[in-house]
């Protein structure tokens, strides 16, 4: 069979998208733009077993992930880059964009207009789509591309970014849900496919040349993923260059694609155009039978089957025949050729880089910090439950003490204290849930907006915690109103502002202890332990309930300063204690030696009255002092963090 018969297979492949170059008799325009990718390899040292095989866990050996990838395409083009799973697509794809991992070592040059990229412009280069939308739920599609232009492009007026959102839109067929919610998991939104078009229309906004997607159609429908397909064409077809790593493309997009590569155990084993394709398979003796999938079948010829050494030896030894052969057929001759040519060029056109004209660190942080209060606004029962959970608590609390008595045999001090042990030790856990629940997706969105340069992890970190504020302030003095009043605490206005203001400090401590720690903590359920055992810890050294601290060991004692327990306690201890005045009814031995509530500070707390103010500025130094925290934290999650 030769390459003339087999190409009559592919007679049933739709005809109305042959080649992007020309449409409708179009003549092809000349690139301005093309992309060089020369002997790129990525090597990383791994542990031959696992922790637990502690001889094979210390012995490393190192692994090649890709073997010397050379292609070269030209804008206008767009490549598909097939291969089964574990090939190194999505590796080729983070080389090339600048976003591998700092655990492998990397060779080889990236070249635009003959260019040699240096790695700190591989970003400023070209856009990465990444294979899950990361999205804000409620948002509408216009109002998410809005505040992405308004992320990206500085000198750009409200008019021009407003403008700029539409043609995007439009671009890419999305104008018909501008006004849409994006939609997650609990509440329907836009379909599967648009949000995929979403994701490409954020990164279009900076009119890159070339853009990179990794998967863009896993998950949708094969209609759907081939309308995406299509689209990406067009997008190539107006001058840029598009490489898509793909799964299983349906046969009619055979000739959608202007070059198709296929790797194998890291190798590109072919890159050419369909024709090409084709052609070569069947000079190497391996056709594509009659009404198969040409993607599938070549992909099978190539890919290794690892089911039995046997079968593993057979496929490996056939898939470097077939590298080899393409090494030294003319299409790859040809590329080189190409290659060399465009970077022997005396006069080589500028890099294009993509629209930098950012916004100053505020603006941004403004920007931010409006877009995450609407998102968040608008989940109605997420508002509801963060202004009402500390007064769910406050029930529980307000039910089980009923009324505070002036008694000293009826209570008067146990029950105060176990209402400030209360205040203090449970509000850590309602900021903690709050940030558990909604930040890894906000940091999720901060981790690829980051690495597409619209701002730092730490400005995405300091627009949640002062989008917290209100809300904090809000439900910790509706909760605070409630019991204060309802049990009857030291009735005096300012003591209950003083009150409010003590029992908010570890609220939003706890909130933004959690959030600190998702900096360097990936697992959102090892931050919610960790923040427990801290508070646990905190209260147990820090409030002097447990155990007076001056019975402490001095160990605990000098730890007791660094924990916001032992200022809030010492704080409320004096607010609720300070001049008030007991009864006793039964004056049995002993029962009635605490008449004054200054007793219980004198010999508990020893000085905390005349440290009071002293105690408030240590008490919210903690907020500052862990914002600082937090930026370091997402400054440190920017080397941790590369997909
Ligand atoms: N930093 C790394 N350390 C160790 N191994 C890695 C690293 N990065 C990638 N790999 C390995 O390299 C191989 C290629 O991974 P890659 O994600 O590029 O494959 P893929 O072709 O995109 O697969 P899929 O189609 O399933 O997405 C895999 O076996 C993966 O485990
Ligand atoms: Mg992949």
């Amino acid at each position: 069979m030769n390459g003339s018969y087999s190409m009559q297979s592919f007679k049933f492949v739709s005809e109305v998208k042959r080649d992007v170059w020309k449409d409708a008799g179009e003549e092809r325009p000349v690139p301005s733009c093309c992309l060089s990718v020369s002997n790129i390899s990525y090597t990383v040292s791994e542990r031959l077993g696992p922790w637990w095989d502690l001889p094979s866990y210390k012995r490393r050996w190192t692994r090649q992930i890709l073997h010397d990838v050379s292609f070269h395409v030209d804008s206008g083009q767009i490549m598909g880059i097939l291969g089964n799973s574990g090939s190194g697509k999505t590796t080729l794809l983070d080389a090339i964009s600048g976003r591998i991992g700092n655990s492998g070592t990397l060779c080889g040059e990236v070249f635009i207009n003959g260019r040699k990229l240096n790695r700190e412009q591989f970003q400023d280069c070209f856009s990465y789509v990444l294979q899950s939308d990361n999205l804000l739920s409620y948002l509408t599609v216009e109002e998410t591309l809005t505040y992405t232009a308004q992320l990206a492009l500085r000198k750009h007026s409200a008019e021009a970014i407003k403008k700029k959102v539409s043609a995007v839109m439009a671009e890419l067929s999305l104008s018909h849900v501008a006004h849409s919610v994006i939609g997650g998991r609990v509440f329907p939104g836009i379909s599967g496919g648009e949000r995929r078009r979403v994701s490409i229309a954020s990164q279009l906004l900076q009119d890159p040349k070339v853009i990179l997607l990794d998967e863009p159609t896993t998950g949708l429908d094969s209609m759907t993923a081939n309308q995406i397909v299509v689209l990406l064409a067009e997008l190539a077809r107006r001058d840029r260059i598009v490489i898509v790593t793909i799964h299983q493309p349906r046969s009619e997009l055979f000739r959608v694609f202007s070059r198709i590569a296929i790797m194998s155990c890291g190798e590109l084993v072919f890159c050419g155009q369909p024709e090409e394709m084709v052609d070569f398979f069947s000079q190497c003796g391996y056709e594509c039978p009659e009404y198969c999938n040409p993607f599938d079948i070549y992909v099978d010829f190539t890919s290794v089957d690892t089911r039995s050494t046997e079968r593993e030896a057979a496929t490996f030894s056939r898939m470097h025949e077939i590298t080899s052969s393409y090494q030294a057929s003319a299409i790859y001759q040809s590329m080189l050729g190409r290659m060399e040519q465009i970077l022997q060029q005396a006069e080589k056109p500028a890099i294009p880089f993509k629209s930098k004209e950012s916004p100053s660190s505020a603006a941004k942080l403004g920007v931010l910090l409006r877009r995450t209060v609407r998102n968040l606004s608008r989940d109605r029962m997420g508002v509801l439950m963060r202004l009402s959970q500390n007064l769910i608590y406050g029930l529980f609390v307000a039910f089980f003490v009923m009324h505070l008595d002036s008694d000293v045999t009826k209570g008067a001090v146990q029950d105060r204290i176990g209402i400030i042990y209360q205040s203090v030790g449970a509000s850590p856990y309602t900021g903690m849930l709050n940030a558990v629940a909604l930040f890894p997706a906000l940091r999720a969105i901060s981790d690829q907006e980051s690495q597409d340069g619209l701002y730092s992890k730490w400005q995405m970190f300091l627009a949640y915690i002062f989008h917290i504020l209100p809300f904090s302030i809000i439900s910790v003095f509706i909760f605070t109103s409630f019991l204060y009043w309802t049990v009857g605490m030291h009735p005096d206005s300012m003591r209950f502002l003083g009150f409010s203001a003590v029992v908010l400090v570890p609220h939003i401590v706890g909130e933004l202890l959690t959030v600190v720690l998702l900096g360097v903590v990936q697992d959102p359920n090892m931050v919610n332990s960790g923040v427990a055992l801290l508070n646990i810890a905190g209260i147990l050294v820090g409030s002097g309930f447990l155990r007076s601290t001056e019975q402490m060991p001095q160990v605990f004692q000098w730890l007791s300063y660094l924990t916001f327990q032992k200022y809030s306690c010492e704080l409320l201890i004096v607010t609720e204690f300070h001049g008030l005045n007991f009864t006793c009814s039964k004056p049995l031995p002993g029962a009635c030696l605490i008449s004054q509530g200054d007793q219980i500070i004198d010999q508990g707390y020893p000085g905390a009255l005349s440290r009071y103010t002293l105690d408030f500025i240590l008490l919210y130094s903690f907020l500052p002092a862990l914002l600082l925290l937090g930026m370091a934290s997402y400054k440190i999650r920017d080397y941790l963090v590369r997909h």
